[in-house]
């Protein structure tokens, strides 16, 4: 009893909340929505409902808004920077995502345990982001609609993201269809090395689009609670409907891409960032924002069933 209690003290000592809430910075609004919100910025529902899935709660970083970005940066115990098609390179948005990397950097570098996870084009930005002239260096390819078993590489073993999962989980990622890509392009092994993104990142999994490219599909930063996938762990359990048939929704699917989430949220949980007032906490939470669409409808049908529009 005594001893199971101690244990209990020590594996929960290095979190600092039950309770994390993550930052998801928002994207301009695609044309085919621009009718919703016009001029206005988004972000997918299928991020946010990943993040709860968890235990987590969101705050939306709205792109071009009033919001105090450091204060929320303050306030938030991690950051989502989900896919999407926005420009990567020299944007408002490039520019907000950059800024939030680099805070997010100096923040680990004090001590200040401040996690990024990264899907898709945010996978695309923060391999980018550590490379010297900050442009895009991946190759064309067919990697659309590819759902995959991951290659994993040697260095899994000692990965943080994979280490501790489950054999069940291990098993199913290695060897099922169940990782759901969406991208024209890919990050292959030469230029991650070409242009040094190894010296920041580890890859952790390979797969092969359908031209036979081998294409980089997970990373964890070196010295950074940074982690990023080409693939997209949210769509098993919340991308179903019509306009995107072939996303596999097995329960191995959604038990696999769980952990991801799982992941993210107990880095999360070590964050020490706090909302300065409950008031300001409740106003900035995505529960706020009454703005959510049904885009996955006939007459619609966007790739993403539901989600969040942002007035500018
Ligand atoms: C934003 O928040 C920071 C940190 O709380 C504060 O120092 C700064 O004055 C705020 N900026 C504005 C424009 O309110
Ligand atoms: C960035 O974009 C702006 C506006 O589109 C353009 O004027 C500028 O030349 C671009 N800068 C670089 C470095 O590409
Ligand atoms: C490397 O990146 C360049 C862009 O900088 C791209 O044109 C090229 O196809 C990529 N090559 C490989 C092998 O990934
Ligand atoms: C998995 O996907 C590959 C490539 O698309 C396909 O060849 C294979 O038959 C699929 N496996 C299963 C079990 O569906």
């Amino acid at each position: 009893m005594m001893l199971g209690f101690l244990l209990i003290c020590l594996t929960t000592s290095t979190l600092a909340t039950e309770t994390p809430i993550i930052g998801i910075i928002s994207q301009n609004i695609p044309l085919a929505l621009d009718h919703f919100s016009p001029g206005g910025t988004f972000i997918a529902s299928s991020y946010v409902k990943w993040i709860e899935s968890a235990g987590g709660r969101v705050v939306p970083l709205v792109l071009g808004s009033s919001q105090n970005f450091t204060e929320l940066l303050e306030s938030v115990n991690g950051i989502l920077i989900a896919g999407g098609r926005s420009n990567i390179e020299n944007s408002t948005y490039s520019r907000l995502v950059t800024q939030i990397f680099e805070y997010a950097k100096a923040a680990n570098d004090d001590g200040d345990y401040f996690p990024i996870w990264a899907t898709c084009l945010g996978f695309e930005f923060i391999t980018l982001a550590s490379t010297a002239d900050k442009i895009r260096h991946l190759a064309r390819c067919d990697a659309w609609d590819q759902h995959l078993p991951l290659n994993l590489l040697e260095d899994w073993k000692e990965s943080r993201l994979f280490k501790k999962a489950d054999n069940d989980i291990l098993n199913i990622l290695t060897t099922m269809n169940v990782t759901s890509n969406f991208h024209m392009y890919c990050l292959t092994m030469d230029n991650f090395t070409r242009f040094k993104m190894d010296e920041f990142y580890i890859p952790l999994s390979t797969n092969i689009d359908k031209n036979g490219l081998e294409y980089i599909t997970s990373v964890e930063a070196k010295n950074y609670p940074f982690y990023g996938t080409h693939f997209h762990p949210e769509k098993a359990s919340f991308e179903i409907g019509y306009t995107r048939p072939n996303i596999p929704h097995t329960r191995e699917a959604i038990l696999a891409n769980g952990h991801f989430a799982q992941f993210f949220i107990e880095e999360a949980k070590r964050s020490k960032h706090r909302f300065n007032s409950r008031e300001i906490e409740e106003k900035s939470l995505i529960y706020s924002y009454d703005s959510q669409i049904y885009t996955g409808q006939i007459g619609v049908d966007f790739l993403y069933q539901q989600v969040y529009v942002f007035p500018v």
